[in-house]
C-alpha cells in the first residue's frame, strides 16, 4: 500500500471510494462494541472471587491488633491494609491512609480540602483566592481534569512527552502562586501508557512552586499493572526524592485496587508526609467515623503482601495481553503502511494511545460510533475536552472480549483511514482548484 501522503488525487479518490464501500459493510453488521472506558472484564474480576470465602467466623474479623473490624474506629485503616497499600505506593505504612473504595473519591476529597482549608505551608483555603490554577499534563485522565473543573479552577494544559510532562513548562508555570497543583499518573499514564523517567521524577521533586501549599497529585493507579510480568517499567520513588530535596510535603499519593480486585469495590489509599497525613486525618475525621475495614481485612488477608499482588497481576496480564495484541496487530497491519497515524506499545496499564492526522480524531470517533463502536470521545484527554490538534484517540481494550476487540480495532483502523483519506482528498482537490 502506498502511504496516503504520497498518493495522487486520483489514487486518493479511488482509496476513499473503496473505504466507503467497506465501511457500509461494517455498518450493516449492527455492531455494539465498546472500547471507551478502562474497565476490567468479568474473567478478570473472577480472579479475585476467592477473597469472599476468607472471612467466615467471628475470630476472622479481628485485625492483627485484635480490633474487631465490624465496628467503628481506626479511621486511618487497619495496619495490615496500610502496609499492603504502602507497598504498592512505596511508602511507609504510617504514611498511608486506607479509605473507601475509590481513589478518585479521595482525590476529589483532597482537592475539596485544599479548596476549603488549603494544606500545610499555605495561606488557607484556595476558595479565598481570585483564581486557582491546576496543571493538567495532556493527553491525560479526563476525570482528573473534571474534578478540578468542577471546583471552578482554571485548567492549564502541559504537553505530555515520551518521558512525562514537559518539565521546562511545569517549572515555569509553578512560579505563579495561583497554581496549586498538578495531576500526574506517573506509571503507564492514562492514556499515553508511558512511565515518567527518573529525570522527570527528580525534577518534579525539586520544583520550587510559589504557592506554599502546591501539591503534586501523584495518582499511581497502574503501579503494578505490567503486561509482561518482570519486564515492566520502573518508576523512581517520588517520596524518596522529595525527602532528599527536603520537600516531603509537596506530594499526595493515590492508588486503589480497582484494577487489581474489584472496580469501585476494592480498597483505596492516599499517602503523604507526616504533616499531610495529620492534616488529612483531621479533615477526614469530620467526614466519617471510619471506613469499611471488613473489605480492608479481606484484601489484606487475600493478597498478604506485594508478592501476593504480583502473582495475581500475572494472571490478569495473561488475560489482557491478547486484547492489547489484537489492537496493536490491527494498527500495525492496517495503519502503519498508510502513514496517517502513530501509536506506542505500552508495557502496562489499560490504554493504547493513537494519534491520527491533525483534524481527524473527532471524525474518526464519529464514524466508529455510527458503525456501532464506542470510543472515548475525541478531545476527552485534554482540559475542557478540547484537543487543539484534534488528533488523540484513547483505545481501551480491556473490557471487551478478544474477538470483539479484534473486530472493533479493524473498524477503528478503517475509520482512521477513511477520515484521513477524506481530509487529504479534500486538500488535494482544493489545491487542484486554486492551483495553490
Ligand atoms: C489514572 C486513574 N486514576 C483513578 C482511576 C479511578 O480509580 P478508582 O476506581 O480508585 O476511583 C482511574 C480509572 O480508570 C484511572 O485511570
Amino acid at each position: 500500500m502506498t502511504a496516503y501522503q504520497k498518493m495522487t488525487p486520483a489514487q486518493l479518490a479511488q482509496e476513499v471510494q473503496v473505504l466507503r464501500e467497506q465501511y457500509e459493510v461494517y455498518k450493516n453488521k449492527g455492531l455494539k462494541l465498546d472500547l471507551s472506558r478502562g474497565k476490567p472484564d468479568g474473567d478478570q474480576l473472577d480472579l479475585a472471587m476467592p477473597m469472599f470465602g476468607i472471612l467466615k467466623d467471628q475470630q476472622d474479623f479481628l485485625d492483627e491488633t485484635g480490633f474487631d473490624c465490624r465496628n467503628y474506629g481506626v479511621l486511618e485503616g487497619i495496619p495490615e491494609a496500610r502496609r499492603l497499600m504502602g507497598e504498592i505506593l512505596e511508602l511507609e505504612p504510617d504514611e498511608v491512609i486506607v479509605g473507601g473504595s475509590s481513589s478518585l473519591n479521595l482525590m476529589h476529597d483532597c482537592v475539596g480540602i485544599g479548596f476549603l482549608h488549603g494544606f500545610p505551608g499555605g495561606k488557607g483555603g484556595w476558595r479565598k483566592e481570585e483564581t486557582v490554577k491546576f496543571l493538567c499534563p495532556s493527553p491525560g485522565y479526563d476525570r482528573h481534569f473534571a474534578v478540578t473543573e468542577h471546583f471552578g479552577f482554571e485548567l492549564i494544559a502541559v504537553p505530555m512527552q515520551s518521558d512525562g510532562p514537559d518539565m521546562d513548562v511545569v517549572e515555569e508555570l509553578v512560579k505563579d502562586a495561583a497554581v496549586k497543583g498538578i495531576w500526574c499518573v506517573p506509571k503507564y499514564q492514562n492514556p499515553m501508557g508511558i512511565t515518567f523517567s527518573d529525570e522527570v521524577v527528580r525534577r518534579m521533586a525539586n520544583l520550587s512552586p510559589a504557592a506554599g501549599d502546591f501539591r503534586i497529585f501523584w495518582d499511581n493507579a497502574y503501579a503494578v499493572h505490567d503486561l509482561e510480568p518482570g519486564k515492566g517499567d520502573k518508576l523512581l520513588n517520588l517520596m524518596a526524592e522529595l525527602k532528599k530535596a527536603g520537600k516531603p510535603d509537596m506530594a499526595l499519593f493515590f492508588t486503589s485496587t480497582s484494577k487489581i480486585s474489584f472496580a469501585g469495590a476494592g480498597i483505596a489509599a492516599v499517602g503523604g508526609s507526616a504533616a499531610n497525613i495529620a492534616w488529612l486525618k483531621k479533615h477526614f475525621g469530620l467526614q466519617m467515623i471510619s471506613g469499611d475495614k471488613i473489605n480492608q481485612l479481606r484484601h489484606a488477608r487475600y493478597f498478604k503482601n506485594m508478592d501476593g499482588i504480583l502473582s495475581h497481576m500475572e494472571k490478569q496480564a495473561a488475560l489482557l495481553r491478547p486484547k492489547f495484541d489484537a489492537v496493536l496487530d490491527a494498527l500495525e497491519r492496517e495503519l502503519a503502511p498508510t502513514g496517517v497515524a502513530s501509536w506506542t506499545r505500552p508495557r502496562g496499564g489499560y490504554f493504547i494511545p493513537l494519534d491520527v492526522m491533525d483534524g481527524c480524531a473527532k471524525r474518526t470517533v464519529a464514524l466508529c460510533k455510527e458503525a456501532g463502536v464506542v470510543m472515548t470521545g475525541a478531545g476527552a484527554t485534554f482540559p475542557y475536552g478540547n484537543d487543539p490538534k484534534d488528533r488523540n484517540i484513547r483505545i481501551a481494550p480491556t473490557f471487551a472480549q478478544t474477538k470483539d476487540v479484534e473486530m472493533a480495532a479493524s473498524l477503528l483502523c478503517l475509520c482512521v483511514r477513511l477520515a484521513c483519506g477524506e481530509k487529504l482528498l479534500q486538500e488535494a482537490q482544493l489545491t487542484e482548484k486554486t492551483g495553490a
